[in-house]
């Protein structure tokens, strides 16, 4: 800004500006604005919005950094280069403590020009929780606004960049030449602070303190092919100690009576009804557990587990996947189901003369930590890429794919995820012989050891992975780019995939991603940027798509509110059911959509999220759904039967929550019996 309009603003007497400054300024620029706002140094008594620790700024998608627009140039609206400012991507919020000095904010806002007309956001200022300042949806190429704000007084800002409620792609967002103006003589400077989450937490169901009475959960249905090492926790809960049995085990397994874990080798193919036994000083649980013996028979239901990648990426070793382990155990996960470890890139070192991968330094032997690990009863994972390189430019697999195979066959791996990253610069085109080829060809390999291992393609959705990922052999497919903890990248990951639904069922996944609850950061971890209604919709979402849950978090740091999101049973029961057909979108009214899946008890699941910003009704209609009559509604973040409803049900849904219902009477049966061309 130069002196100019700095001086437009001085002259008008003191009252009249405070009284314009109570309203915030919210026009199309003006070329003379536009002009104020592009100066090198900023005026007396103000700070660059850039100044401030934009490690704080969270977003949907890419970094932030001072005077750069998100996509790394020169921030530009409407072909005006502004030298300063902050580019950021939606959805995205920016915290400022403004330690009582600030008297105004002024910004220029709209769609950066790199993005040639798309996008399409809403900015917003909040100060002291109150909105003082809306730009309305922006499209690129509009026209920027100015926005003004008065900060007298005022302790605390919030900048806001919403997705416009239609996602976040090309959503990069300009506050340009953002500048706060200070008191005269101010001897602090406004701070960026972490963002926390001031919202209401829902209320959900304590999942913290199980029943002294034993319960078995998990997987009604597990699969394995005759001959190769069989390993399955039973999850129960109760009061210790407790004792396991099985009756119908088929041979070649046996289950441990103090552990409850089942190891062995399946002698035959075919599909086995076993009753599991839990007895304990509060009572005893039974249940059936169906196993399927036969070749291509993993993850007859979704994964869950913990990998390294959202919380630790490159800082991953063994000390912190044992702890992980670990605490997989002693946090109560593991007897609700969690079981695969899985260790993300940056693992990897050279090849030894023979070309067999070594694991580095960090690793001193990968035998040892499998052993471990499958000592506790949980499974281990490995990553790899198809290229020379992997994402984070360690040695992939490319040339060496048996060697790959045998070798984590030999340590005792249980699951791998193979990424396609300098692959693209194998590959000869985008065509789908090219993208199918080294998936094509691991799986050849994989089907070569003595061993299972469930085989994870990530490739980020290219070809439309999901038509043709179970016919190349992948048990879970990416399907979207990556995950991070902002309500704009979770949601459009998530609710992407309900034209997929289709193509996901027992053995074969449709992968939105990683979880981003708890403790995330790629290796700079902080409390998830998710609010707490954000979370319930992440895990209620990605339980309705039956996706793969693969936590993310420093599993040091698993507080109550994160655990009762994990640990519940009716909710996992929904992302576990046997019969694995997933959910989709069945309409979407304004901000409420609503999902169903059909369930094995005959039951449905049905989710009712609000992706507005304002609390909704949301109303779903039996007639919706196929039903008729009076049908039972049970709520499984509550875990409460709510009674039977005519009609249908109507509920409040928080903005970015979720309501998610169980409809129906559930059908009394003992063992998922798999369909004929599934077993
Ligand atoms: C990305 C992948 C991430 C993580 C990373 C490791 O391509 O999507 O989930 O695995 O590579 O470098």
């Amino acid at each position: 800004m130069n002196k100019r309009f700095w001086c437009l603003l001085c002259g008008i007497p003191f009252a009249l500006i405070a009284a314009l400054a109570m309203l915030t300024v919210m026009r199309p620029a003006q070329a003379q604005d536009a002009s104020e706002l592009t100066a090198q140094t900023p005026p007396p008594n103000a700070i660059w919005l850039g100044s401030l620790d934009l490690s704080k700024m969270t977003q949907g998608w890419g970094k932030s950094t001072a005077d750069k627009s998100v996509g790394g140039n020169p921030i530009t609206l409407n072909g005006v280069v502004y030298p300063h400012g902050v580019g950021t991507h939606a959805v995205s919020n920016f915290d400022v403590n403004l330690k009582g000095v600030a008297v105004k904010f002024v910004s220029m806002v709209g769609v950066d020009d790199e993005k040639k007309g798309m996008g399409s956001v809403d900015f917003r200022v909040w100060v002291d929780d109150k909105k003082v300042a809306d730009s309305g949806v922006m499209h690129g190429g509009d026209p920027a606004k100015l926005i003004s704000v008065n900060l007298t007084g005022a302790k605390m800002m919030r900048l806001e960049v919403t997705d416009a409620n239609d996602g976040i792609d090309s959503d990069h967002a300009d506050w340009a030449g953002a500048m706060i103006f200070l008191e005269p003589g101010a001897t602090v400077k406004p701070v960026a602070v972490d963002w926390v989450d001031d919202s209401p937490m829902p209320v959900i169901a304590d999942c913290t303190n199980p029943p002294a009475k034993p319960e078995i959960h998990g997987p009604r249905i597990t699969g394995a092919t005759p001959g190769r090492p069989f390993l399955f926790m039973v999850p129960v809960t109760g009061r210790e100690p407790l004792t396991f049995h099985a009756s119908g085990l088929p041979a070649g397994l046996k289950i441990n009576p103090h552990t409850g874990i089942i190891t062995g080798a399946l002698k035959a193919s075919g599909v086995h009804v076993a009753t599991i036994i839990v007895h304990g000083p509060a009572g005893t649980a039974k249940r059936d557990l169906t196993i399927v013996g036969g070749i291509h028979k993993l993850a007859l239901t979704p994964p869950l587990g913990w990998n390294s990648w959202n919380v630790w990426a490159g800082a991953v070793d063994d000390a912190n996947v044992r702890s992980s382990a670990l605490a997989m155990v002693k946090s109560g996960l593991a007897a609700h189901g969690f079981q695969y470890i899985n260790i993300d890139d940056t693992w990897e070192d050279g090849r030894d003369a023979q070309g067999f991968i070594q694991s580095n330094k960090k690793f001193p032997s990968m035998t040892a930590l499998a052993d471990y690990v499958h000592s506790l009863g949980l499974k281990l994972g490995i990553y790899s890429s198809p290229g020379p390189k992997t994402c984070g430019g360690y040695e992939g697999s490319y040339q060496h794919e048996q060697q790959d195979a045998d070798t984590y066959a030999k340590w005792g791996i249980d699951y791998l995820k193979y990424d396609w990253c300098s692959y693209g610069g194998i590959a000869k085109n985008n065509s789908l012989p090219e993208l199918q080829k080294p998936y094509k060809l691991m799986r050849s390999c994989l089907d070569k050891v003595d061993r299972d291992i469930v085989f994870s393609f990530c490739q980020y959705g290219m070809g439309d992975v999901w038509k043709w990922g179970a016919q190349c052999g992948g048990n879970l497919w990416r399907c979207t780019g990556d995950i991070n903890d902002s309500w704009g990248s979770m949601a459009s990951n998530g609710f992407s995939q309900s034209d997929h639904y289709m193509y996901a069922g027992p053995g074969h996944w449709n992968d939105p991603d990683m979880l981003v609850v708890g403790y995330v950061g790629w290796g700079n971890p902080h409390k998830t940027h998710l609010s707490y209604n954000e979370q319930v919709t992440h895990i209620s979402l990605w339980s309705m798509i039956a996706a793969p849950l693969l936590l993310g978090c420093d599993m040091s740091k698993l507080d109550k509110f994160t655990l009762d999101l994990l640990c519940n049973d009716d909710v996992l029961d929904v992302d576990q059911d046997p019969m694995g057909k997933a959910g989709h979108r069945y309409w979407q009214h304004n901000t409420i959509q609503m999902w169903a899946r059909p369930l094995w008890d005959g039951t449905m699941a049905v989710a009712l999220f609000n992706t507005g910003e304002e609390p909704h009704k949301g109303s779903v209609l039996w007639s919706d759904l196929g039903l008729k009559g009076k049908q039972l509604v049970r709520n499984l973040w509550l875990k409460k039967n709510l009674g039977y409803f005519a009609g249908g049900f109507s509920a409040e849904v928080p903005p970015h929550g979720t309501v998610l219902i169980k409809v129906g009477k559930p059908k009394n049966i003992k063992a998922y019996i798999p369909p004929k061309n599934e077993d």
